[in-house]
């Protein structure tokens, strides 16, 4: 059977992200048969319909078409969602064909102390709109300021970092159950 790819995209676009740490993570610990690729966000402009395409668009457009599922991670901006990861979104929901429509998602996210929860669920939201079929559990809700991560965004190897790898892992391979 041929590998499935899950998309991963962080809504964080700054270098020692907590948020892309956890993709990294979950890159790490995906199940046999599948891989994550991380896509590349940070040269997106604002969607705007009578936009052209830039290479750094098509090439995330290409990611999304090829996707059997998506690992979301979703960095909290002022209670909702940080808008790199809106606008990528927005990008691929103008392409022709449902590009999103049907396929698994999973949700992950590090903040303050609610661990993105509110920015998660403003993003559920969008995913109805999307057709999107989001997992419900686990939930992985982390705390960016805590020991679970190294400074340079990386999952620590700490007692907190190992309990959160497990869960990324867990999340993991219920999407790829789905996808
Ligand atoms: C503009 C801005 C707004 C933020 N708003 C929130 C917020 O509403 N809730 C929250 O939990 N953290 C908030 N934070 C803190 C971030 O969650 C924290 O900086 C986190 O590490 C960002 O994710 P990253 O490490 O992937 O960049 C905010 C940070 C910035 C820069």
């Amino acid at each position: 059977m041929a590998e499935k790819m899950i998309l991963g995209i962080c809504g964080s676009l700054r270098a020692a992200s907590r948020n892309m740490g956890l993709l990294r993570c979950a890159r790490e610990e995906m199940p046999e048969g599948a891989k994550l690729v991380i896509a590349d966000i940070s040269e997106l402009p604002f969607y705007a319909e009578d936009r052209e395409k830039t290479e750094a668009v098509r090439v995330f457009l290409e990611q999304v078409r090829q996707a059997d599922g998506f690992a979301l991670a979703v960095a909290e901006y002022n209670y909702s969602v940080a808008p790199a990861l809106k606008n990528a979104l927005d990008w691929a929901s103008r392409e022709r064909g449902d590009v999103f429509a049907g396929k698994p998602a999973a949700l992950m996210g590090a903040g303050g102390g609610m661990g993105t929860s509110r920015a998660q669920y403003h993003l559920r939201q969008t995913c109805v709109y999307l057709d999107l079929r989001v997992l419900n559990r686990p939930e992985v809700f982390a705390n960016a300021f805590s020991s679970a991560f190294f400074d340079n965004g990386d999952v620590a190897d700490t007692e907190e970092g190992k309990k959160l790898r497990a869960k990324v892992a867990a999340l993991m391979k219920e999407l790829c159950e789905r996808a």
